[in-house]
């Protein structure tokens, strides 16, 4: 079946103006969404097959071990709204087990987005796929109808860890105004753990997430005239227990100037760009903000090491 490609224009105007924004702050800070780029989406794909990266196997060894009881969960007849889609790695387990009507993937890289929108339409020929390209982090519209129940949202990979919690609960929340009343959630939550497990999937031997957290610099470079030098700057990612996150900065090595669109952003040495927040939750820790949320937790899916959780949810829009 043919792919529809729906594009509800993301960018450009957003890059400009929350990276002033941000870089303007006391604290810098440059919001993640924008390492998805090309390159950044493709040294993210990198980055999930690292050794020291578990989160993308093993939430895919997840869904591959209980995509049955997923299935049943969420029944077959669903239209399924996958948020940040990246390269459909994950829904392919998923799509397999779950034989969905309408598949949606939703995500802010455009070509990206196609790309593996086609390859998934060719390998699912049944499979009715709407591309849509948006910023899942604002209000977002989708293309669906009334008829379009019921619905399911999967929202893989421990992005919701992205969102400050309050964040998190106000999106889950939007979410599940889109499902409506019955409508279902599979959000994957990586899980706290031991420091040195957290500490080298952020900083892996290849410098692949390196490269990723300074590809930043180098698309405000290319898309907003910016000046900076890349090697002047250097990767910093560690666990902060207090508040149970990765942090990643980058690390301006010296005192100097950067230009970015015209405006000019003075930076000491050891001075940080906060650049990502990647939350890590206990299972009873998420559930309670999914309920505070709206949702009902319904099921909980985990690894034999419990680094990873899949949790299944149920809309009810009560608090
Ligand atoms: C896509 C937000 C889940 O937090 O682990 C990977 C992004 N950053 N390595 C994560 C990321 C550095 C990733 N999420």
């Amino acid at each position: 079946m043919e792919i529809s490609f729906y594009d509800y224009h993301p960018e450009p105007a957003d890059i400009r103006t929350e990276v002033l924004a941000g870089l303007a702050q006391a604290e810098k800070n440059i919001p993640p969404k924008f390492f998805y780029d090309e390159q950044g989406s493709q040294l993210f794909d990198a980055i999930c097959e690292l050794p020291e990266y578990y989160p993308t196997r093993t939430e895919i060894s997840i869904l591959r071990q209980y995509g049955a009881e997923m299935t049943e969960l969420l029944g077959h007849d669903v239209v399924l709204i996958e948020l940040g889609s990246g390269s459909s790695l994950k829904i392919r387990t998923l799509l397999e087990a779950l034989r969905p009507r309408v598949y949606v993937p939703v995500d802010i890289s455009r070509e990206h987005l196609l790309n593996s929108a086609e390859r998934l339409a060719a390998a699912f020929p049944t499979l009715e796929v709407r591309a849509a390209c948006a910023d899942y982090s604002r209000p977002f519209e989708l293309p669906l109808t009334d008829s379009d129940q019921p619905r399911a949202a999967f929202f893989p990979g421990s992005s919701v860890g992205n969102f400050e919690p309050q964040e998190a609960e106000a999106f889950l929340h939007r979410v599940g105004t889109i499902l409506g009343p019955g409508g279902h959630l599979l959000v994957g939550v990586d899980l706290r753990k031991p420091e040195d497990i957290l500490h080298a999937a952020y900083n892996d031997a290849q410098g692949i997430t390196a490269a990723f957290n300074l590809n930043l610099l180098e698309r405000i470079n290319r898309e907003l005239e910016g000046t900076f030098d890349p090697i002047a700057f250097h990767h910093s990612a560690f666990f902060n227990p207090q508040d149970s996150r990765i942090e990643m900065h980058l690390i301006s090595n010296a005192p100097q100037q950067v230009q970015v669109a015209g405006e000019a952003f003075s930076f000491s040495e050891g001075e940080s760009i906060h650049t990502e927040c990647s939350y890590k939750y206990s299972i009873p820790d998420f559930q309670s903000l999914a309920r505070r949320a709206g949702f009902t937790p319904v099921q909980v899916w985990t690894d034999a090491e419990s680094l990873f959780s899949v949790h299944g949810m149920r809309w009810t829009g009560e608090t």
